[in-house]
């Protein structure tokens, strides 16, 4: 057999001149107009400025990231990596390989210059052929003049990055730090930038690589506050996701009916989230029974039976890539039963003493432990901890936390353009950090009684619920964003009975 026989190329690619010519001429010109600047570009030329003042007369390079493959020749759907589209505000699906890099000026400001493959002419055969860039496959890509007017930042086309980043750094000139993570190529580029400026030794190495997870840690720390406009997109991932909740709480008698109703939840919450927003932030737990006592229950693939609780938690991501991340857990029978409805209100009261502790002069810690005393004395009155133990035993960091058996996880954690926001923060600035106004976090409390769970009362064995809300911390306290949605047991029983609509 020859070579050529053994090519695993499935595609004819023709190359005649003819035919190139008849796939490039016979378009209608394309519109001159630029769109405006937006709005998402002027708040991120803010965190810019932020971000160079605390690097000054550094040269920072903050990737996209590239398309990552699912299968052969087919892609995930693009999404950028967050410092990028905090930086740019640029979201969903934008822009495969892009850079951005802020160059030192020398009044101490910086210049942000956005690197990326713009629009292929038609006369190159990219236009047709590229299945990743071509417009023929994936649409009309921006071009550097759209790009720049959008977002109100100098655009280049990215064949120039290797060399714009190399410009000047040195031993004795411009330091450069990079966002590894967020494109491992990009990553590469900037390492043999810097062995060729000769900072290549052991210690250089070690030296540039805690000056880039510096930076990462700076981006992340940086987005613990949120900005009005942040705080905006938060508002609406979260009216969006009231409104898929509705839409399955709507379809419960279905789920109950088709069988394999985990996923048919999945697929409900997952059609609004797609129609209102970009898609869901995360992986929907739809998870009913005791699925519910698995904390990321993401398989979704089990029945719903009419005296089952459902734990749904799910969040709507809007197109700008911020995520809301609510639970609520819903009797499918539209009553809970009185067993169920004790561990409810025991929930919902820890939830409770959390989002009273969600205020400013308050540490972020101090939200899970106003939530986790409440757990912890139910789970004494109940009789479920150790024999003997006292229930500030049971607090004591160290010696205790016998509670956790059924409430494993924390209260609360930073919400935003990732689900778990900030996540590279120092513990200083997070978990022992003041709540700021701006911030904006989840309060999450749960019990979690496993089937097999041996030492609880079988009455409880398979009863899992959580109940979570996302909340902004104001002036003077915090204001619950998802309060549209109903909380209590009673509020809970009528939004089912009614067949998802809000009293
Ligand atoms: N949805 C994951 C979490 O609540 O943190
Ligand atoms: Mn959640
Ligand atoms: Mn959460």
């Amino acid at each position: 057999m020859s070579e050529k026989q053994h090519k695993a190329e499935h595609r004819n690619r023709p190359t005649g001149e003819a035919f190139m010519a008849f796939m490039r001429d016979g378009w209608a010109p394309r519109t001159g107009s630029l769109p405006e600047l937006t709005e998402a570009a002027r708040y991120a030329a803010a965190r810019r400025e932020v971000l160079a003042a605390t690097f000054p007369g550094e040269r920072l390079v903050v990737p996209a990231g590239g398309l990552k493959i699912r299968s052969n020749d087919t892609d995930y759907v693009f999404r950028p990596h967050s410092a990028f589209a905090h930086l740019t505000g640029l979201g969903a699906d934008r822009e495969p390989d892009a850079v951005l890099v802020l160059d030192p000026l020398p009044e101490g400001r910086h210049r942000a210059t956005l690197y990326f493959a713009p629009l292929a002419d038609r006369d190159s055969p990219d236009f047709f052929t590229d299945s990743r860039v071509g417009e023929f496959w994936v649409g009309a890509r921006p071009t550097l003049d759209s790009a720049s007017a959008e977002l109100g930042l100098t655009t280049r086309h990215l064949a120039e990055l290797d060399d714009a980043v190399a410009k000047d750094v040195g031993p004795s000139g411009l330091a450069v730090r990079v966002v590894r993570e967020a494109d491992r190529e990009v990553a590469g580029i900037v390492d043999r930038i810097r062995t060729q400026a000769g900072l290549a030794s052991t210690e250089a190495v070690e030296a540039s690589a805690q000056a880039d997870a510096e930076l990462s840690r700076a981006l992340s720390t940086q987005r613990l506050v949120k900005d009005d406009w942040e705080v905006r997109q938060m508002e609406e991932a979260v009216q969006s996701t009231a409104t898929a909740f509705d839409a399955v709480v709507e379809q419960l008698p279905e789920a109950v009916r088709r069988g394999r109703g985990e996923r048919w939840i999945e697929g409900v919450f997952g059609l609004h989230a797609r129609h209102t927003g970009n898609g869901v932030g995360y992986d929907s737990i739809c998870a009913a029974g005791d699925h519910a006592t698995t904390l990321h229950w993401i398989r979704n693939t089990g029945e719903v039976h009419e005296g089952d609780l459902l734990l749904l938690d799910a969040g709507v991501e809007t197109d700008s890539l911020y995520t809301a991340d609510v639970t609520r857990t819903v009797p499918v029978s539209g009553t809970f039963t009185e067993v169920q409805r004790r561990v409810y209100d025991a929930v919902l009261e820890a939830q409770e003493a959390g989002l009273a502790a969600a205020r400013p002069g308050n540490r972020f810690q101090d939200v899970h432990a106003a939530a986790i005393e409440v757990i912890a004395r139910h789970l004494l009155d109940w009789g479920l901890l150790p024999e003997g133990i006292t229930l500030e035993q049971t607090l004591d960091a160290q010696e205790g936390q016998f509670h956790r058996r059924w409430m494993v996880h924390g209260t609360s954690h930073h919400l935003g353009i990732d689900v778990h926001d900030c996540a590279q923060a120092l513990r200083e600035d997070y978990v022992e950090g003041e709540l700021r106004e701006g911030m904006v976090l989840t309060v999450e409390p749960g019990l979690y009684f496993k089937a097999d769970d041996l030492l609880v009362p079988e009455e409880l064995r398979g009863i899992g619920v959580r109940i979570e809300d996302d909340v902004v911390i104001t002036a003077d306290g915090a204001r619950n964003l998802s309060a549209m949605l109903p909380r209590t047991a009673d509020e809970v029983e009528a939004w089912v009975q009614g067949g998802g609509r809000r009293g």
